[in-house]
């Protein structure tokens, strides 16, 4: 075994996004792509290696997974890391990457994963690192690996040959200890602390039936070994929970368009009381009753009204936390406690300073991430334990159901119909003018009256962050009428073909009598309004939206 030291030369495009740098599997084979990148990585994080200190590697098992790990491990070796935990079969989701850095006190992390993206030889792949606290790199970190990318001329690497991933024990390559763990253990442990499983093992034990698409991604092992295997659910409620290099074919992403198979389930007459799916690498989740697909906005409210039945919030919650386009149902709870709700700019790294000074327990996107200060990822299966528990509080029957709990909690505070309407692969040019030409509009659009709705704010939403004053601007269109009622309008980070628009639709009702309205009729007056206010149809040559969830 030596380490060699290889010449290179910089690859363009290797600045991280949102989530770590996300590119075609055939991107990341071109020969040095992938060392490169990781080289940066190394070169940039060199100053936090304490002795003894780990790093946690391991990804969601798409294609290329296996092949990542083994060379970043020979890289970590070359680069002097002391130890390194790789999950079995190089397998962690984003939430136990996050989970094993704080609980080893691990200096960072390396993911493999493009989250919700397709993955095989012609998908996706994507690498991201995440630092000691258990969260993604902060852009200063991020733009110091890309800055490093950009000026390589050789990269380090140990000759050593393959770790054996798929047993647990230790190896050694070159003067570092590489320990392949259990990727559930640590995890499932957390997660028995903060919630009542013995309730859950109680409920299920009664009947209670619930189905958990894990759509062949790497939730699968965590949901089987959980669910299944600690709470009792018969076999077979974990469904599609063998992750698979090109997650079956399908589009991993919990949403009802992509977790189609699940929504029928929910639909039809065998319905059982819960359903519930996960993503690509584990950190979002959605929520589903029957005939009834809960919005991650209600979703986050009702935990957050429901938050004491679990043990590990007994004590109640700090404070709330959404993004800006999240509906405002969580407001209305945070109210009701007595307690701040924060609206960030869209992103889970926003949440991270509002956790770390505990100024927020439970945060939540409408993009399907859920999530609490027990770890600084959002965390899927955590969102789908937290229904179990308070299905398991309400009855030890086996008829507990979502559609009950979201009802009764539509009775007390009310009911925010909320949709997002996607115009995908839009021209970027005609993206770009569509939003500058809102901006313009802004100014004059307070106190006008659109329809039946008289605007009460219209503005470009911008965040100063309470912990560290750091400030975000243009985070994206809001229009809030005075009912409470807002058209949000803002471009996608994270597409990769054209722009994205999304627009965000939200209208309050607080009539138990009226909670029964098709989303879309409810919401269509606001749609006409957003379509005329922003020309989006005549703009964007569509006539209508490409996603509707
Ligand atoms: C990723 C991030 C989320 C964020 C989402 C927004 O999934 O992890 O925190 O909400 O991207 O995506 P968008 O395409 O709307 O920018
Ligand atoms: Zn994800």
């Amino acid at each position: 075994m030596t380490i060699q030291t290889v010449p290179t030369t910089p690859f363009a495009g290797q600045r991280p996004g949102t989530s770590g740098l996300r590119k075609k599997v055939t991107e990341f084979q071109q020969p040095g792509y992938l060392e490169n990148f990781v080289e940066a990585i190394f070169q940039t994080i060199k100053g936090n290696m304490g002795e003894g200190c780990a790093l946690v590697v391991g990804g969601d098992g798409r294609y290329f997974n296996r092949e990542a790990i083994q060379v970043i491990l020979r890289m970590a070796a070359a680069h002097g890391v002391p130890r390194v935990l790789v999950g079995r079969g190089g397998i962690l989701s984003t939430p136990a990457v996050s989970c094993v850095i704080r609980k080893h006190a691990a200096f960072g992390g390396i993911v493999l994963s493009a989250s919700h993206n397709p993955g095989g030889p012609d998908g996706d792949f994507g690498i991201k690192y995440n630092i000691d606290n258990g969260g993604p790199a902060p852009e200063k970190v991020t733009e110091a690996i890309f800055a490093s990318t950009q000026a390589l001329s050789s990269y380090r690497i140990s000759d050593a040959g393959p770790v054996d991933l798929d047993r647990i024990g230790t190896t050694r390559i070159e003067d570092m200890v590489v320990e392949v763990i259990d990727p559930v253990a640590d995890y499932a442990q957390l997660m028995a602390r903060l919630f009542d499983f013995e309730a859950i093992r109680t409920l299920f034990a009664s009947g209670f039936r619930m189905r958990f698409d894990a759509m062949h991604a790497v939730s699968g092992p965590y949901a089987k070994a959980i669910i299944e295997g600690q709470l009792g659910a018969p076999a077979g409620t974990v469904v599609n929970c063998l992750p698979l290099e090109d997650f079956g074919g399908g589009h991993p992403d919990p949403n009802p368009v992509n977790a189609a198979d699940l929504i029928a389930h929910m639909n039809g007459p065998d319905a059982p009381g819960f359903g519930a799916a996960s993503d690509g690498d584990g950190d979002r989740n959605m929520i589903v009753g029957r005939g009834l697909a809960v919005t991650p906005s209600d979703s986050l409210a009702i935990i957050a009204a429901n938050a004491t039945v679990a043990p590990g919030y007994a004590s109640g919650i700090t404070g709330i936390a959404r993004s800006m386009p999240t509906s405002q149902a969580a407001d209305r709870v945070a109210e009701s406690l007595g307690i701040s709700c924060f609206e960030t700019p869209t992103g889970w790294k926003y949440f991270g300073n509002l956790m770390d000074a505990n100024l927020a327990t439970l945060c939540g996107e409408e993009s399907y991430g859920t999530g609490s200060h027990h770890i600084r990822e959002k965390d899927g299966l955590w969102a789908v334990l937290f229904w179990l528990n308070m299905l398991a509080a309400r009855t030890k029957t086996g008829n507990a159901s979502v559609n009950e709990i979201v009802r009764e909690h539509w009775a007390r505070f009310g009911r925010n119909y909320y949709s997002r309407h996607d115009y995908e692969a839009v021209d970027t040019i005609a993206a770009d003018s569509l939003m500058m030409a809102l901006r313009e509009k802004l100014p004059a659009l307070a106190g006008q009256t659109l329809g039946s709705f008289r605007v009460a704010v219209a503005d470009d939403f911008a965040y100063t962050d309470p912990v560290d004053g750091s400030l975000s601007t243009r985070q994206g269109i809001r229009i809030a009428m005075v009912d409470g009622s807002r058209i949000v309008f803002r471009l996608s980070g994270t597409g990769t073909e054209g722009a994205t628009i999304r627009l965000y639709l939200e209208r309050f009702e607080a009539d138990p009598a009226r909670h029964d309205i098709d989303t879309q009729e409810a919401l269509s007056e606001l749609i006409a309004i957003a379509d005329q206010v922003a020309e989006l149809r005549q703009r964007t040559g569509r006539t209508g939206p490409s996603v509707i969830t």
